[in-house]
């Protein structure tokens, strides 16, 4: 496909508006200064309009989509109890009056109080969604028996993966790429590394089958907040990108496909604040006036600003993060932020 249709394709895939776009692309120069190194580039994905915003949205326009094209009648999804995607999915459901039930894993070992009740949780229950909390054990026999008693009670079920992470929901990430180059080329940013956090595969996966697809030369960097094995995350990365050049062949994407991934910025596990990344949130919040999460898109900062710290990027002009939500569970994690 020449590069123009590829920038049209988009078009042609069922999407319905959930959120705000385009989001904006903005020079964070307070920040810029202070850590001496490139300009860098938030493109605002915290503010896609849709219960406090985040990457999910973008999913969930593909998603939601292909939920109304099946006729379903009730939402099914899944993630650990203080997911954003649960709530952009409960907000999504309340938005096309559909029933929303999610299902939430205890995966996440931060014991105190307003982790249970606090950000998320607070919101999904707000938003009307009915909620199931499982311990990780037991989530695939609570799957089971959910989805046996709503199809026993005559209902649809649409399910959507933990994340939205399914090659419908990674073409919202794709579509993101598109705009971010449209944005990049009228104002003559450098697009040679995009910077964004990594959990379950979507985001990655919709960016580099995008990079591919748009002709794009740069990098794609993921940072990875939930495998405890990076690999695993490279892998799933792989073969979501494949699964999407396998389901829509007339993009007839040739190449392998290159997964980036820095695991240093991990810490302890998922769910589980870092220094940095404390130190990061901090520093976004008091230069910037941003919002940034403990557990995604404040690792991925943590992640640009050491990397800055050290030169390895000094050799870019430009550099693009991806915010992509998440400051909804600050509230949850009140005791990360003692001083
Ligand atoms: C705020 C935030 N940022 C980043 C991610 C990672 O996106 P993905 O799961 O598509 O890798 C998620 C979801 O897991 C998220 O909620």
């Amino acid at each position: 496909m020449s590069s123009n249709r590829n920038m049209t394709w988009f078009d042609q895939q069922p999407r319905i508006e959930l959120g705000q776009g385009p989001t904006p692309l903005e020079p964070l120069d307070r920040l810029s200064k202070e850590l001496g190194g490139p300009r860098i580039w938030l493109k605002r994905d915290d503010c896609t309009g849709l219960a406090t915003g985040g990457n999910k949205t973008r999913k969930l326009e593909y998603l939601m989509a292909d939920a109304l094209a099946q006729q379903a009648d009730c939402i099914v999804t899944y993630g650990a109890v203080q997911s954003n995607h649960a709530r952009q999915t409960a907000a999504a459901c309340a938005k096309l009056g559909l029933p929303c039930h999610l299902l939430l894993s205890e995966r996440v070992d931060w014991p105190h109080d307003s982790y249970a009740r606090q950000g998320n949780m607070l919101l999904d229950r707000l938003l009307g969604a009915e909620i199931h909390v499982s311990s990780l054990e037991d989530i695939a026999d609570r799957r089971k028996a959910l989805l046996a008693k709503l199809t026993d009670q005559g209902q649809r079920v649409y399910e959507i993966p933990a994340g939205g992470s399914s090659a419908v929901g990674a073409l919202g990430y794709t579509r993101c790429l598109a705009e971010l180059m449209v944005q990049c080329e009228t104002q003559s940013i450098g697009t040679d590394l995009i910077v964004h956090a990594s959990a379950s595969a979507g985001t990655q996966a919709g960016l580099v089958f995008g990079k591919s697809l748009l002709d794009m030369p740069g990098r794609i960097l993921g940072i990875n907040v939930f495998h405890p094995d990076p690999q695993t995350l490279k892998d799933r990365v792989l073969i979501l990108a494949q699964t999407m050049s396998d389901r829509w062949p007339d993009t007839a994407l040739a190449e392998t496909f290159q997964v980036d991934v820095n695991h240093a910025y991990f810490g302890d596990g998922y769910g589980l604040p870092t220094t940095g990344c404390i130190k990061a949130i901090r520093m976004a919040a008091q230069l910037e006036g941003l919002l940034f999460d403990p557990v995604y898109s404040g690792k991925a900062l943590a992640a640009l600003i050491d990397q800055i710290n050290l030169g390895n990027f000094n050799h870019l002009n430009d550099v693009i993060l991806i915010h992509t939500g998440g400051s909804a569970s600050l509230g949850a994690y009140i005791d990360a932020f003692d001083e």
